[in-house]
């Protein structure tokens, strides 16, 4: 299918999220689109989509202009859109989910349906149990889930928003296998939305910039990554260097600590991090380096051992009481756990005050949240909801929110969804924040960040913390042999 844009304009208030968009996708052919964060990606996307419509423009398939007025709609005309966050009903089956949104919504078909579903699975290799409930699935299976609904709807442009953010290597693979597979054997349209330049080379044809709502350049593919930087940003970004690294006294200490849930059980994990050190946690997702990461915040109860946070012994007290003694988490699910999509800034402000009074002085959170944005570089005002926000913009927001004296630091994924730049000026106020003495210890699927950003690893295969590493001592491939099991 062969898809035109026309001159798409879409303004929020002051903000031309598009201005003016022409672009032209033929079938058969992956093309990337990138751009920084607030950039207007997404925004394009949800209206070749049919999730919102263009202020003004024309959108053709295959030369016939179309108007959609709901993603069902735009599905039936043959494009589907997976989104940054996913759209699944969590308590749902993933049978149901499966049958939501099509058109006959009387008379659904379980029995048809599970026999397409398997059909569908089994051609592009995902194992999914159709009995599940979504909330048991992961990221990466909601995403195969999804994926498999578009293309039984018929999709013969599909739209993929950030689908890599929070998702296994393996899963990655195999979406890219899949991906492939569609474009070349199949003839779809497809577009990849992402900040990884080094996916967009490994699986595009093509590249569209886009910058400040306007299409800045395109390129085939390969094309070397610092003209791609340059093309987003008008020239490439300089990357902050890491501070050295003075230990304080310890901040956090761990000793022998087993942290379990129904799915994984982590066993005698110890380790001591002191004021000023950042410490990165590798290993494949579901390694057990989250459940760490829980349980130093009070999210998951030690089964034994202690935690003890600046010389005392936390070991059972709860979030709220360590976020007082100056610990503080930031969970990977932006929408989920850190943020309220139909709140404002300011609202924001108002719930982390520390005081928690009854009284809420609105004056002072406004102020408070002015003074973030512009800190941040949120491009947003304190009357925006979450919800509205840019993906990157809602995580400046995570750390926009936390409070100024720190002495713990425990981030699940800081710079997922960020483009380079931000990224890096999230590192700077990291690595102030460091020089103040606070302790980091973060999760990163990249490996590449976790080496750079880091002062020691520990690196988490299967449940176990296997080894610590000085990271100026080991390469991505050491640490990658490591991650999956060998020495
Ligand atoms: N529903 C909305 N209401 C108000 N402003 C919005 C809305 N949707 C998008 N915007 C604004 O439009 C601009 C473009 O946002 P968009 O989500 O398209 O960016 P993006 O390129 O996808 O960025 P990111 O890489 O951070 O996901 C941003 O400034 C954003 O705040
Ligand atoms: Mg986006």
């Amino acid at each position: 299918m062969r898809v035109e844009l026309r001159e798409i304009r879409k303004q929020f208030g002051p903000v031309k999220a598009n201005d003016g968009i022409s672009l032209v996708l033929e079938g058969g052919q992956i093309y990337g689109l990138l751009g920084e964060n607030g950039a207007g990606k997404s925004t394009l996307m949800k209206i070749l989509s049919g999730y919102q419509p263009p202020d003004s423009g024309q959108i053709f398939l295959n030369g016939r202009p179309v108007r959609f007025h709901s993603p069902a709609e735009a599905l039936s005309g043959g494009v589907g859109m997976l989104y940054q966050d996913p759209l699944d009903i969590p308590p749902f089956r993933v049978i149901d989910n499966y049958l939501l949104g099509r058109e006959s919504g009387l008379g659904l078909n379980y029995k048809a349906a599970r026999r397409q579903l398997r059909e569908l699975a089994g051609r592009y290799n995902f194992a999914i149990d159709l009995d599940a409930t979504i909330d048991s699935l992961s990221l990466g299976e909601r995403q195969q889930l999804e994926l498999m609904r578009l293309l039984a709807g018929g999709a013969q442009v599909l739209i993929l928003d950030e689908p890599t953010t929070g998702i296994s290597a393996e899963q990655k693979e195999l979406l890219f296998d899949s991906m492939r597979r569609l474009a070349a054997q199949e003839g779809k349209t497809l577009i990849l939305v992402s900040h990884k330049l080094d996916e967009v080379q490994e699986l595009c044809q093509h590249a569209f910039v886009l910058r400040r709502g306007q299409l800045v350049g395109q390129t085939g593919i390969p094309c070397p990554t610092v003209k791609l930087v340059e093309m987003m940003f008008g020239q490439a970004p300089p990357r902050s260097q890491r501070p050295p690294f003075e230990p304080g006294d310890p901040v956090l200490e761990v000793e022998a600590a087993t942290l379990a849930d129904a799915r994984l059980r982590v066993e005698n994990v110890s380790l001591a991090v002191p004021a000023g050190e950042i410490f990165g946690l590798a290993g494949l997702e579901g390694s057990g380096q989250r459940h760490l990461l829980r349980g130093c915040a009070g999210l998951l109860r030690p089964e034994h051992g202690r935690i003890r946070l600046a010389g005392q012994d936390v070991t059972h007290w709860s979030y709220h009481r360590r976020q007082d003694a100056g610990a503080a988490y930031l969970a990977a699910g932006r929408l989920e756990e850190g943020l309220i999509a139909g709140l404002t800034l300011t609202e924001h402000m108002a719930l982390v005050r520390p005081d928690r009074s009854f009284m809420v002085d609105w004056n002072q959170a406004h102020r408070e949240i002015t003074g973030r944005i512009s800190h941040y570089h949120i491009v947003g005002r304190p009357d925006s909801t979450a919800g509205e926000l840019s993906g990157g913009n809602q995580q400046r927001l995570l750390f926009a929110l936390l409070r100024d004296r720190l002495r713990l630091l425990l981030l699940e994924h800081p710079t997922r969804g960020l483009d380079v730049r931000s990224a890096d000026t999230i590192w700077q106020l990291l690595y102030r924040r460091r020089e103040q003495g606070t302790a980091i210890l973060f999760i990163s699927a990249d490996l590449d960040e976790i080496i750079e950003r880091s002062d020691r690893i520990a690196v988490f295969s299967g449940g176990k913390m296997s080894r610590i590493v000085l990271a100026r001592e080991t390469t991505v491939d050491e640490l990658g042999h490591l991650i999956g099991g060998q020495a």
